[in-house]
């Protein structure tokens, strides 16, 4: 499966499953190695509908004693600010005092990690950091750190690996780019 159609696009492989699995795994190792001296639990909030396999394949490899749970964002426009406001749907645990990782497919613009980080803030935990599987660093223009990133890519549209076009390709293995 080199080249795939979805909807009216072709996409073709980019990213092996073997490399991201690697990746994945370097960032475990990190994360491991940061919280070496730590003995607090941390909350990892997979934020859906993308990182679903991302978070599966990274938590797995964590071996810490965590917790993990799984968020929807709902983007509305505020009734007096113009910006994009972001509710948490599916938060069940308390968010106060706790060290939170964020886990994203992908960060793109910014746009949604820096809002959710603004929703997140309102719950005050004592720490957020984020783990990206991507990130598109020739468009990300914010300054909120990126903490963990497995792999960076250039600005292309990819799907796989969670990551879907118009609600295809989700189930992908591997990373394909569009042609
Ligand atoms: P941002 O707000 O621009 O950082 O975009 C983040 C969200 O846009 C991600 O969580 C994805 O759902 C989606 N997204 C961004 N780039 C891509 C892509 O190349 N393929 C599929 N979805 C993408
Ligand atoms: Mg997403």
């Amino acid at each position: 499966m080199n080249q795939i159609k979805l909807h009216d696009k072709v996409f073709r492989m980019s990213i092996p499953e073997q490399e991201i699995d690697r990746a994945v795994q370097a960032v475990a190792d990190k994360i491991n190695a940061d919280h070496r001296d730590s003995d607090s639990v941390p909350l990892f909030l997979s934020v859906l509908n993308g990182s679903f396999m991302f978070a599966a394949n990274l938590i797995k490899r964590i071996t810490f004693p965590c917790e993990i749970s799984f968020v929807k964002l709902a983007s509305y426009h505020g009734e007096r600010s113009s910006g994009n406001v972001t509710e948490l749907i599916g938060i069940s645990d308390a968010l106060v005092g706790r060290d939170i990782i964020v886990i994203e497919d992908i960060v793109d613009t910014g746009n949604t990690y820096e809002s959710l980080m603004a929703t997140l803030m309102r719950h005050n935990p004592q720490s957020v950091k984020i783990a990206a599987m991507l990130l598109k660093p020739e468009v990300y223009q914010k300054t909120l750190p990126i903490d963990y990133v497995a792999m960076q890519i250039s600005n292309d549209f990819i799907v796989g690996y969670g990551l879907d076009y118009n609600g295809l390709g989700r189930n992908l293995p591997n990373i394909y780019k569009v042609v």
